[in-house]
């Protein structure tokens, strides 16, 4: 097998720590859990797991309004749960990502409570301070993706300060060196604790217009694949993503690499661009910046053939030479992909996670096909949905409530009789791992057979891919080849009726999995025929292999 970095050839699976698994009976998910829980991610076949912020905080934004960066929210478990975990994790050959929040820290933070104490605090220029306009209203035209202007007047001192996000996330001043050192003190704080990536929060924003001017009005066309309103009434030119975040991320670039280990350590950023040439900026001229910018591609667009082939050509055609892709279905930020697609079509999109070219990252519950849980709304959490209440498809409650471990009461969170941070949801027949475990032709069957044929296989985890034409319009068929000639090729119908393909490089292969787990082994003849229920998916590989 062809030596890859862990990052390029394994799979990522995300844990929003306060949902995957309570240890101590107060309804919250905490390290602890995810320790006891380690083995099932071994057993399923994962090879890094990136662990959502679990830093003090006063959680305003679900704990990414950090109150001190290197540190373990009380809730939470504490920093030697933390180096457990990571122990644990690297024996079972899991490498630890953790998030981490540079653009902002929570009003809570002291260098937030120094820095707006007086004008002349030392930590004062640690944030964006800046007079209103002379008629008192904000510095700029800046708005949040929440809704309203990015600035918040603030009594003490008569001045207002910059927040893209919530007024309880003040956004940290990149162009001050005290907060840049301060900053990579902490990624150095977590390196030396053996975490070996991190998933960097907003990666775009850190660098804003150093005049701060006023963004441009634009057409009116959404930025991201949601619609944001007033939001979307602006190019965002000048709140984000200024050229001089490039410097940044080089320096950034030469600290991870700087760090020895068995594992070489990451930085995967998020990144809202989908203009994929800036995007690909992200890798660096010289691939020296960020190892991925996160591609959430799939995310915006309809669940199509044309629309797949298309995306996946348009992101292989920006990638730089030599730049390694990433695919994402969900997140803690989107409607769960069961919910967005339907359950059929989730189990096809699972496949084609893992199929494409790039690093997989599997959001925790996708590999049951867990779906969006209804919120009352006296139990809304998040501060996006509570700031638009008219704006129910904010709300990212649903997505984020707990990891269904078992059919009971509880789910195998928490106990029976506790009440979840978040609701669990109704009594939703197999929607657990206990049960799906027993059942061949689950969703966490499929799952882990698609993470152990890739995992087996060169061509699916490391090789090239090609889209294959002759098929039928809404079929979608690719062929991965790797070193030494190995190779898959997948077939995806994203069809409600039956459909047949028949392709000269299909002939003499055997379907490896079927996204209806009941084909396994199946030889496809010399005409290279092969038919699809409505959604099915085939990963089709030589007879030995399969
Ligand atoms: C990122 C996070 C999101 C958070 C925002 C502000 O987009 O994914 O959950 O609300 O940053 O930190
Ligand atoms: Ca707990």
């Amino acid at each position: 097998m062809t030596k890859a970095p862990w990052w390029q050839r394994g799979t990522i699976y995300q844990i929003y720590p306060r949902s995957f698994q309570d240890s101590n009976g107060d309804g919250i998910g905490d390290l602890a859990g995810i320790l006891a829980r380690l083995d099932y991610l071994a057993w399923l076949g994962v090879d890094a797991i990136w662990i959502s912020p679990f830093y003090p905080s006063p959680l305003a934004d679900g704990g990414y309004d950090v109150s001190d960066f290197v540190d373990v929210d009380l809730r939470l478990g504490d920093l030697a749960t933390f180096d457990q975990l990571v122990a644990r994790a690297h024996a079972l050959d899991i490498a630890i990502v953790i998030d981490i929040v540079p653009n902002h820290s929570s009003d809570e933070h002291p260098w937030f409570v120094e820095s707006r104490s007086s004008r002349d605090n030392p930590r004062r220029d640690w944030y964006v301070w800046r007079d209103g306009r002379p008629d008192g209203s904000p510095p700029n035209n800046w708005l949040r993706v929440w809704g309203g202007p990015t600035w918040t007047f603030d009594e003490t001192t008569g001045q207002y300060y910059l927040h893209l996000f919530h007024a309880k996330q003040p956004d940290l001043n990149w162009r001050n060196p005290a907060v840049k050192a301060a900053m990579f003190d902490v990624f150095r704080f977590w390196l030396e604790r053996g975490v070996d990536g991190f998933r960097i929060d907003v990666a775009h924003a850190i660098m804003k217009d150093p005049e701060l001017r006023d963004n441009p009005p634009a057409a009116g066309t959404s930025l991201m694949h949601r619609e944001f309103g007033e939001f979307d009434r602006q190019m965002h030119l000048h709140d984000r993503a200024h050229p001089d975040l490039h410097p940044v991320y080089r320096e950034l670039r030469a600290i991870l690499d700087s760090y020895g280990g068995e594992r070489p350590r990451m930085a995967i950023g998020e990144i809202h661009e989908f203009d994929w040439d800036r995007w690909a900026g992200y890798y660096g001229i010289d691939l020296d910046e960020l190892h991925m910018p996160f591609n959430f591609g799939l995310l915006g667009i309809p669940w199509s053939a044309a629309a797949v082939r298309e995306l996946v050509a348009s992101v292989e055609r920006a990638l730089p030479a030599g730049a390694w892709p990433n695919w994402v279905l969900g997140n803690h930020d989107e409607a769960r992909i069961a919910t967005r697609l339907g359950d059929a079509q989730a189990r096809a999109a699972v496949l084609l996670l893992l199929t494409l070219r790039g690093t997989p990252t599997l959001y925790y519950g996708e590999e049951l096909g867990m779906r969006n849980v209804a919120i009352p709304p006296e139990r809304v959490q998040d501060p996006w949905a509570l700031l638009n209440p008219d704006r129910p498809s904010f709300n990212r409650d649903p997505a984020r409530t707990p990891m269904r471990w078992t059919a009971g009461a509880g789910a195998g969170f928490c106990p029976a009789e506790v009440e979840p941070w978040l609701p669990i949801g109704g009594d939703l027949e197999a929607l657990d791992v206990e049960s799906q475990r027993e059942e061949p032709r689950s969703m966490l069957a499929l799952t882990r057979a698609l993470l152990a044929a890739r995992r087996a296989s060169d061509a699916l985890s490391l090789g090239a891919y090609a889209a294959l034409a002759g098929a039928p319009d809404d079929v979608h068929v690719f062929e991965r080849t790797g070193s030494g000639g190995s190779r898959a090729v997948v077939v995806l119908s994203f069809a409600s009726e039956p459909r047949e393909v028949a392709l000269p490089a299909l002939a003499g292969l055997a379907v490896a999995v079927s996204t209806h787990m009941d084909r396994a082994g199946e030889q496809i003849g010399a005409d290279g025929r092969l038919r699809l229920r409505p959604h099915e998916g085939c990963l089709v590989q030589p007879p030995d292999v399969s």
